[in-house]
């Protein structure tokens, strides 16, 4: 299989590509500004579709498409941006990805929902809350495969960010103090878990929405808890506090977790619960 992985140099697509070129695919993985770790690389930008018809030449018969401005404060403050990257790219790659006869996977986001309730199914109504989560859903407008995941953490920095696992670590293993919010609800996934269940979906070119994410819902607090404790680390630096104290731009949802049972029927590779997640990302960490 021929892949084009777009956000290849992300904490999800990076993980995407390496498991791909594991399984023996032929794998080119897009980058914008960060250094590649694996795959045969691609630099493009969505921001005024610069180069995007190397992906003509590449001729994929999958794109999994990841690369997002992620920055949910930035993306409230640089509304122009923000959509015409995660909207407009989002565009612009499923228009070229129809052109070529390839599928597209589209990985959206949790944060399409307003998190007023948690544990969303796929055919809950989206209800984005800040401007993030309205540019991912107005890209899933464009793709016929929508994968949804939610607070994706793993062992390795990518696209010159820790994800909050890591962070934790960093601080924990430093003796700093860390506030954690209470209040606030997720299905946190381990990259390498939702990686393989993308490959998955690509593989047997399955359509439809896919909630893919960790199977066990917690607290952000007694999630920063349970690392704590896997690792070892002392859980009296982690101070509960609420989402009212944080000094965000945009809002959060409180509840974004996600129902995983579909993913569950339908899927080989399972999401995880959370110690099955803490053990693999600890094996990862020790092996880095
Ligand atoms: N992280 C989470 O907790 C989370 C939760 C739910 C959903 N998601 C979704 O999952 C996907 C992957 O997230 P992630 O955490 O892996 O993201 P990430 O680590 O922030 O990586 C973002 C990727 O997008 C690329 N990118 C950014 N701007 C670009 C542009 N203008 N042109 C081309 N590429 C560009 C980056 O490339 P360079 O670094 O090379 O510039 C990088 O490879 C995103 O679509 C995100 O919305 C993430």
């Amino acid at each position: 299989m021929r892949i084009f992985i777009t956000g290849g140099s992300g904490l999800l697509g990076s993980k995407i590509v390496e498991i791909g070129m594991i399984r023996g695919y032929e794998v080119y993985a897009g980058y914008c500004h960060s250094k590649l770790e694996f795959g045969e690389p691609v630099k493009f930008d969505l921001v005024k579709n610069t180069d995007l018809e190397v992906i003509y030449k590449i001729e994929p018969e999958v794109i999994i498409h990841t690369a997002a401005l992620t920055n949910v404060d930035e993306c409230e403050v640089n509304k122009e941006l923000a959509y015409e990257i995660n909207a407009e790219g989002t565009r612009s790659v499923a228009k070229i990805a129809k052109e070529l006869g390839a599928s597209i996977v589209y990985v959206s986001t949790d944060y399409v929902f307003s998190g007023d309730k948690g544990m969303y199914k796929e055919d809950d109504e989206p209800n984005p809350i800040n401007y993030y989560g309205y540019t991912k859903l107005m890209g899933e407008r464009y793709c016929d495969c929508i994968v949804r995941p939610c607070v994706i953490y793993g062992a390795k920095p990518a696209s010159g960010k820790v994800n909050f696992a890591l962070w934790l670590l960093n601080k924990l293993k430093n003796g700093e103090k860390v506030n954690i919010v209470t209040d606030q609800y997720i299905t946190p996934t381990l990259n390498t878990n939702l990686a393989k269940m993308l490959l998955e979906i690509a593989e047997r070119g399955l359509k439809g929405i896919f909630h893919l994410a960790g199977a066990t819902r917690i607290s952000r607090y007694d999630f920063a808890l349970r690392i704590a404790n896997k690792f070892g680390l002392d859980g009296d630096l982690i101070t509960p506090s609420s989402m009212e104290e944080m000094k965000w731009v945009a809002s959060r949802p409180k509840d974004s977790s996600l129902d995983t049972s579909k993913a569950l029927r339908y899927l080989r590779e399972k999401p995880y619960v959370l110690d099955k997640a803490l053990e693999v990302l600890k094996e990862e960490m020790e092996k880095c």
